[in-house]
């Protein structure tokens, strides 16, 4: 197998809009800057990766239930989170164009990297570096607040009191309902509420293909905790020995960028994570990003540095991926939100937001781990993208590959046409499974492995004889030859990973 090449964001863009994985949307009209269409492939590959996080947080828990909330919810809402008032980016205009830019961009482009300016920050530094407009030169204005909140109305009167905005994280729904689910469901600290879903948000400069989007997936799970146990997790010793790339704020702060392996214990004993139910939090998250495909040495853990916290967090770590073709990003935020979102509810709702637990009333801190699924689809087949004797191979995991098998008749015709879709028809049951007898049997190979088909069930003229199939393995072309009877118990020898 010939070494990886360094895949660029063009590769993936124009695999992913070639084989029906991701198209921007809307193509006959331009597309529009932010929005996606996943394909049939990438429809299917968004369902293993969504369906695998939920068996992994949510059925297979105990302590985790999970929810499908509204996009558009009580306007309240987004007072009492703060997203009224904070959630905003700031935006300079060009006097003689009329072109917009996210401030920080700009500076971000120029090599000057800025954590979560102030609007004087973000003034001061515009004049000082004499930034101009990209397009046409010409002069800037000042950087003004924007929020990113897309707004509509609800029902058929446009005022001031039918107001309403589209969820810009799912998170919310969770605190809103947060009272109706844990006494619906008798539940009993410490417990998380989860849930998938679209997050929008209007980006000043959407960018980096799936990676800065308008309209998002995110992946979130709120996990209520009694403040006065927030080192009392029963799950620590399961993950407390294992190692992570952990870059921490006070590094950060000294100029450092590099990120040192240390285990959980190790990052909560010398306080780099100040609590164990956020040390575990950090873990657990690895594990799942780790057994979808993403390997270790290109994830890591960042702290945010104090100017970066959100309004919500007193602490919080990103879990980001090395892209090739941008660095070190985002892919997962895991904050300590506190009760802050739980009493500004509260405050705004007037209901008591208190549980009881051992007797006395509290009102529960959150761990937040929060995944964007789109980011995390965006690692996956950045790290899947593979040149192999000059072919495009995408070497997903068999876990969460969009179609596990393809069944290829050797020569499209009778009687191997019949024999293929009798075995097709056993498979499909089971995997999700295509039948392909067009083109030479290499051109069909060549397709499937572009799109990460990890086998491929080759019936020819032996089959004919002695009802006997090829296996091929797409990332070795390695081929076994088995019984039809024993093809169930060969392919889920490879498909059906350990949890
Ligand atoms: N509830 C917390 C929250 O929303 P966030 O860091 O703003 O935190 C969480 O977002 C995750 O959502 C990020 O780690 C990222 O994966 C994803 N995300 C945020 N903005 C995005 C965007 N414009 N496009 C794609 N994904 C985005």
């Amino acid at each position: 197998m010939k070494p990886l090449t360094q895949v660029t964001l063009e590769d993936l863009t124009r695999l992913c809009i070639s084989r029906g994985i991701v198209y921007p949307t809307a193509r006959i009209y331009g597309g529009l800057a932010g929005f996606f269409d996943y394909g049939p492939i990438g429809a299917e590959l968004r369902n293993e990766v969504l369906n695998d996080w939920w068996w992994y947080y949510v059925k297979r828990r105990e302590d985790i239930v999970g929810i499908h909330g509204s996009i558009i919810t009580h306007p309240k809402t987004w007072v009492a989170s703060g997203h009224v008032e904070s959630f905003v980016d700031y935006i300079v205009r060009c006097k003689k164009c009329q072109s917009e830019y996210r401030a920080d961009h700009l500076l971000e482009d120029q090599g000057i990297k800025v954590v979560n300016p102030t609007l004087e920050e973000l003034t001061k530094l515009l004049n000082e570096n004499n930034i101009r407009c990209p397009k046409c030169k010409g002069e800037l204005g000042n950087p003004e607040p924007f929020n990113l909140m897309f707004t509509t109305y609800v029902g058929p009167k446009k005022t001031k009191s039918s107001l309403a905005y589209l969820r810009p994280e799912t998170a919310q729904l969770i605190f809103v309902n947060y009272r109706d689910i844990y006494i619906s469901m008798r539940l009993k600290l410490p417990f998380g509420i989860a849930q998938i879903g679209k997050a929008f948000r209007n980006e000043i400069s959407p960018r980096n293909f799936l990676f800065r989007a308008r309209e998002f997936e995110q992946m979130e799970i709120e996990y209520f905790i009694n403040p006065k146990k927030i080192n009392d997790c029963p799950y620590w010793g399961d993950v407390k020995h294992i190692k992570i790339n952990l870059l921490s704020a006070e590094k950060q702060e000294e100029g450092i960028q590099e990120h040192e392996e240390i285990t959980a214990e190790e990052a909560l004993q010398t306080d780099l994570i100040k609590s164990t139910w956020h040390a575990y939090w950090v873990v657990e998250s690895l594990k799942w990003l780790w057994r979808i495909g993403l390997s270790k040495d290109k994830l890591r853990v960042r702290e945010h540095v104090k100017t970066e916290l959100a309004h919500y967090a007193v602490q919080t770590f990103d879990i980001e991926y090395y892209f090739p073709y941008m660095g070190w990003k985002e892919i997962e935020g895991i904050s300590n939100r506190t009760d802050y979102d739980l009493r500004r509810h509260s405050e705004y709702s007037k209901v008591d937001m208190s549980m009881l637990d051992d007797g006395e009333k509290v009102i529960p801190h959150v761990i937040e781990p929060s995944f964007g699924l789109d980011r995390v689809i965006l690692a996956l087949l950045t790290e899947a993208y593979k040149i192999i004797d000059k072919r495009r191979v995408l070497s997903l995991s068999p876990r969460i590959a969009p179609i596990k098998i393809g069944v290829y008749p050797l020569l499209s015709r009778e009687p191997f046409t019949t024999k293929a879709r009798e075995v097709y028809n056993i498979l499909k049951e089971h995997y999700t499974t295509i039948y392909d007898q067009k083109g030479s049997i290499g051109r069909r190979y060549a397709r499937a492995d572009e799109i990460g088909v990890p086998l491929g069930i080759t019936i020819d003229g032996q089959t004919l004889e002695d009802n006997t199939v090829t296996i091929r393995f797409r990332d070795t072309r390695h081929q076994i030859r088995v019984p039809i009877t024993k093809l169930l118990e060969e392919v889920s020898k490879y498909l059906k990973q350990p949890p």
